[in-house]
């Protein structure tokens, strides 16, 4: 949701700061701001907007404000108050000694602020993140100690916090700590660093420590020191962080989009690894913990997600009940969690979430896990919150994603159904195993024919120019393709703004219809298999409409041009891995009409890439 960056050691504060929030832009972008010591005074720099306004302030006073070797910054997506300068982190006291920068909500903001109020304090902003400066600055005027100030501060907060803090006193002091919300602190060589995320650090250091829920971490240049809520002394765990700087290069591609829509032959490559060696082989998970006999006696499956990771869930959904026999619930996390849901030990529950920081899935995730069900998570980030909660834990090994539109963590995501649709399959022994080696066959060979779309993309521009200017863009498709259907037109709306919205193709005629005419596009996906012919009627009833037809479809039919105005073909697959194959064309569609129409591609309006607030 927010970014957050801190850094204390030898180097220009500055740099570090502006570098990390750049990398961390996909958390947010409506406002930026750093705090940093020059000469012994805490002094803020903040700008509405993107973070670019908030560099050319910096340029402007370089000078000034690159003496300092401490500092925080922070970059903002709007939750508490508006997008303004005054609503931007960091967030002073009165005296302006201390600064503070917050990601996550705090609950009881208006009880503290009333009362801090009362007490003298005087309020600049509307964000609840102005208490926690008012409450450090009020703690450390009893105490003089910022460390204790933060930790008898956050007993007082309630709600989800990651936030960084200091104070003018301490030159050469940061104190941090978290409650649901995620936080990491990177170990240099007399330099340490701490981020709400993994790309702020890498450039820097492979050393990390991931914060616990209501830890606090003191860094000095040479020192961190870690305590519980309780100011008991904690053991550190240091890891090694897995990425390369270069993840987050554009590696010559316009936006970060399209280069993670070009690296999905590999990412599928990266799924199946070591899981699915050959065709004739079973699947091999170990990542999934859960007792055969338990697993075989399954009854019942629901699986959690929001967004993108909630189609894929969908097609999930489709594949385990089909291979496997198993009932399976798929719903929105931020549903899930507010009503009577029946979960038991007998139940698996799956999460699904790209950034594992997603707030309604940890809390769907962690009201199932209080009920005893055994908890699988599916995540691109094994470093994260909700990976923390999984009793069996399915990384799907995308590499880190950039751009807020997801498109290579989606596709990871399916396979990693399939894999665990198959290995169900497998332990139940409920699938044919004819069937089940042609599919695994089938998904050995899907990176070259993802290969294929990639190399010939001029059909889909071509198409993207024509279309770009329509106000309005319907997706259908039936069976495992619905779900297909609503990513196409998600990632339409989210990056182009076109109200996009896709139907199960059978449905079109109970309602949506009455919008077709001559301007609406009407988008099928016609996959050949057992709704083909039925997706092909409801694009006639479509087409008599006046609708203007657009084809997705593996078919040669030559018929099909008497039908469709404009026809996107793909390589030849089964109807059941055909979601993996289908979505490629849909998210170069919707990449070139924003290109086309020169959107902000990697960075929407209004959206962030990891939602941490319910
Ligand atoms: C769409 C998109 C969002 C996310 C959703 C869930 O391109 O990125 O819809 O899919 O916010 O996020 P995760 O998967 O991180 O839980």
């Amino acid at each position: 949701m927010c970014g957050i960056v801190g850094y204390v050691g030898n180097k220009k504060a500055v740099d570090v700061l502006l570098e990390g929030l750049t990398s961390l832009e996909y958390r947010g972008y409506d406002s930026s701001g750093i705090a940093v010591n020059i000469d012994g005074k805490v002094q803020l720099f903040k700008a509405a907007g993107k973070l670019q306004n908030l560099k050319n302030i910096v340029e402007k006073n370089y000078a000034e404000i690159s003496k300092s070797t401490i500092g925080i910054g922070h970059i903002r997506w709007a939750t508490h108050g508006a997008p303004t300068v005054e609503n931007a982190h960091p967030h002073s006291c009165n005296c302006g000694k201390v600064a503070v920068v917050h990601n996550g909500i705090i609950e009881n903001f208006k009880e503290l602020r009333e009362r801090l109020e009362k007490n003298g304090c005087t309020f600049r902003s509307q964000t609840d993140t102005e208490t926690i400066a008012h409450l450090v600055a009020t703690k450390f005027g009893e105490v003089h100690n910022l460390t204790e100030a933060v930790r008898l501060a956050t007993k007082e907060i309630e709600g989800a916090y990651a936030i960084c803090v200091i104070h003018q006193d301490l030159p050469d002091t940061i104190v941090a700590t978290r409650r649901n919300a995620p936080l990491v602190v990177g170990l240099g060589e007399g330099e340490n660093y701490v981020a709400s995320d993994v790309p702020a650090l890498i450039q820097y250091t492979k050393k990390a420590m991931y914060l616990e829920d209501n830890q606090i971490v003191t860094l000095t240049p040479n020192s961190i020191e870690l305590i519980d809520i309780d100011n008991n002394p904690l053991k550190q765990k240091v890891e090694t962080l897995p990425w390369e700087p270069v993840a987050l290069s554009k590696m010559g591609y316009k936006h970060f989009m399209l280069k993670e829509i070009h690296e999905q032959p590999d990412v599928v490559r990266n799924v199946l690894s070591g899981k699915l060696r050959a065709s004739d082989e079973k699947v091999l998970l170990k990542e999934v913990t859960l007792d055969k006999e338990k697993l075989r006696n399954l009854n019942r499956i629901q699986i959690v997600a929001c967004g993108t990771s909630l189609h894929a869930a969908m097609v999930g959904k489709y594949l385990i009940e089909e291979f496997c026999g198993i009932p399976v619930d798929v719903e929105p996390s931020s549903e899930y969690i507010y009503r009577k849901t029946i979960t038991d030990k007998n139940t698996l529950v799956i999460g699904v979430s790209q950034s594992g920081e997603t707030a309604d899935t940890i809390t769907a995730v962690r009201q199932a896990k209080s009920k005893g069900s055994h908890i699988l998570i599916i995540t691109n980030r094994p470093d994260s919150t909700m990976a923390r909660e999984a009793d069996s834990l399915v990384p799907v090994n995308a590499g880190i994603e950039v751009s807020v539109a997801a498109t290579k963590s989606y596709i990871a995501q399916l396979i990693s159904f399939y894999l665990i649709a198959i290995y169900m399959a497998e332990v139940k022994n409920s699938m044919d195993l004819k069937e089940l080696a042609d599919l695994k066959h089938e998904l050995i060979i899907l990176p070259q024919k993802i290969e294929k779309i990639l190399a010939h993309t001029e059909d889909i521009q071509r198409c993207a120019r024509k279309f770009s200017g329509s106000k309005d863009f319907i997706f259908i498709a039936r069976g495992i393709n619905f779900p297909t259907a609503l990513e196409g037109a998600l990632k339409l709306k989210e990056i182009s703004y076109i109200n996009a919205t896709g139907y199960t193709a059978g449905e079109l005629k109970h309602g949506p219809i009455a919008m077709l005419d001559e301007s609406m596009p009407v988008l099928s996906i016609l996959m050949k298999g057992k709704v083909y012919d039925k997706i092909l009627s409801n694009s006639e009833e479509a087409k008599a409409r006046n609708a203007r037809m657009i084809a997705l479809t593996d078919s040669e039919d030559e018929k099909l041009k008497e039908l469709f105005e404009n026809i996107i073909e793909i390589p030849e697959i089964s109807e059941i891995l055909s979601p993996a194959l289908a979505v490629v064309p849909l998210q170069l569609l919707a990449y070139y009409i924003a290109e086309f129409l020169g959107k902000d591609v990697d960075q929407p309006r209004n959206l962030a890439k990891s939602v941490t607030v319910e």
